[in-house]
């Protein structure tokens, strides 16, 4: 089985970001494939896109690097592209045409094997969670919304995906009723995730998600936890944790005395990027002070290398998984290889700026994940978390992840 065509074209991801689409063949079979894109992204991550736009990707892009690969050999196609770039951030094809290239050969490879695409990966798989923000601030909102990126809602209670997904999804809309009693002048605006983009300072916020993810744990009868993505590097500037929606900085030492606090008083089980992206030390601090999910996203960006040191200094006990940051399915998975050997939790996790494919559920149960991060509305969240749902109705022998908290 060989790749016989790719062909690129220019596209958007859902926040109007430019990308690229890729469509790569294996003989009549064919898979196209979208990169997402963030906004709230490392400084370590790919490129996504050269400076030059889609006419620099083309000068770049040689074809005939690609064809004759075996479109399933993660590592030989991951080579290519890497070969074909030159760079080691994907600076002159951009990390979004490597994406979309080695998705969509590995989509193309499955399909041509009559095999579903989580199957072509190597690792143990494993039906994750969903879990989703259900009100937003930081740099997928406005300014009036809180500093706090992503207030997240996870129904690790649920006996199936599908459960789980609803449950979400009664959050958010339980969420949008608080904040409407809290505001009546709510105009129901969302941020780049589709989560609620109110005019709320982060501890109401909290307070609010608190209460309404109770309310649906209640009514439903499912264990619901709640989690915090504060990318706290996005506001960490000169040495301090910069509040500024609510008026107020934090060394770092008073960062993680905040942080442990609030983890406490609203019985917080996920933690995602508390701390600036250079600072292992205190990720491994408060991993040792508190017996929650401590995730790196901005701090690992998907890469073995920086992995490698935070696991020697257990500075978190989870990662969080986006192949467009490191660009490939074949670092990627030995991203996650590296993570679940040393004992770390997987999330594998879609962008703010996403596109409708769906195959970001493939890349979770594939690599093991015990949560696949994709939001809980919106067209480019649900048809990811519609197809996790039918990956666990069509394969009962994989079990859902058991949550160690
Ligand atoms: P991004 O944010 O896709 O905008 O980088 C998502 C996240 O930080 O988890
Ligand atoms: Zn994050």
């Amino acid at each position: 089985m060989q790749i016989s065509d790719v062909s690129l074209r220019r596209s958007f991801t859902s926040r109007g970001d430019a990308t690229i689409e890729a469509t790569v063949k294996v003989g009549s079979i064919e898979a196209t494939v979208t990169a997402p894109a963030g906004a709230s992204t490392g400084e370590y991550e790919a490129l996504h896109l050269p400076s030059g736009g889609y006419d620099s990707v083309l000068k770049s892009f040689k074809k005939g690097m690609l064809l004759g690969i075996d479109p399933l050999n993660f590592k030989d196609v991951s080579d290519a592209l890497k070969k074909m770039d030159g760079t080691s951030n994907f600076s002159q094809i951009g990390g979004s045409t490597s994406f979309a290239i080695s998705v969509a050969s590995a989509v193309a490879g499955a399909r041509a094997s009559n095999m579903q695409f989580f199957e072509t990966f190597h690792l143990k798989h494993q039906m994750p969670f969903p879990i989703g923000n259900v009100l937003g601030g930081g740099k997928h909102a406005g300014p009036g919304s809180p500093d706090i990126q992503e207030f997240l809602s996870c129904p690790v209670g649920a006996k199936s995906v599908f459960e789980a997904v609803s449950a979400n999804i009664a959050v958010h809309h339980e969420v949008l009723k608080q904040i409407e009693k809290r505001d009546p002048t709510f105009a129901g605006g969302k941020g780049d995730e589709g989560a609620w983009a109110a005019n709320i300072k982060d501890e109401d916020a909290i307070e609010l998600v608190r209460s309404s993810i109770d309310a649906v744990s209640k009514q439903l009868g499912i264990r619901i936890i709640m989690g915090l993505d504060l990318a706290a590097s996005t506001f960490y500037q000169n040495g301090v944790y910069n509040y500024s929606r609510k008026g107020k900085k934090l060394t770092s030492e008073e960062q993680l005395g905040y942080v442990e606090n609030i983890i406490k008083k609203y019985d917080l089980k996920y933690i995602e990027d508390p701390f600036d992206e250079e600072d292992f030390e205190m990720f491994s601090r408060l991993t040792k002070s508190v017996n929650v999910m401590v995730i790196g996203d901005d701090i690992f960006v998907t890469d073995t290398k920086r992995l490698r040191k935070g696991i020697s200094m257990r500075a978190g006990n989870g990662v969080i998984l986006k192949v467009n940051q490191v660009g490939t399915l074949y670092d990627a998975e030995l991203f996650a290889e590296e993570a679940e050997g040393a004992g770390f939790m997987v999330i594998a996790s879609h962008r703010s700026g996403d596109t409708c494919d769906p195959y970001l559920a493939h890349i979770a149960v594939g690599v093991g994940a015990v949560l696949m991060k994709s939001g809980v509305v919106g067209g480019e969240r649900i048809s990811k978390l519609m197809e996790l749902s039918k990956i666990n109705d069509d394969n009962p022998q994989i079990a859902l992840w058991r949550p160690i908290i």
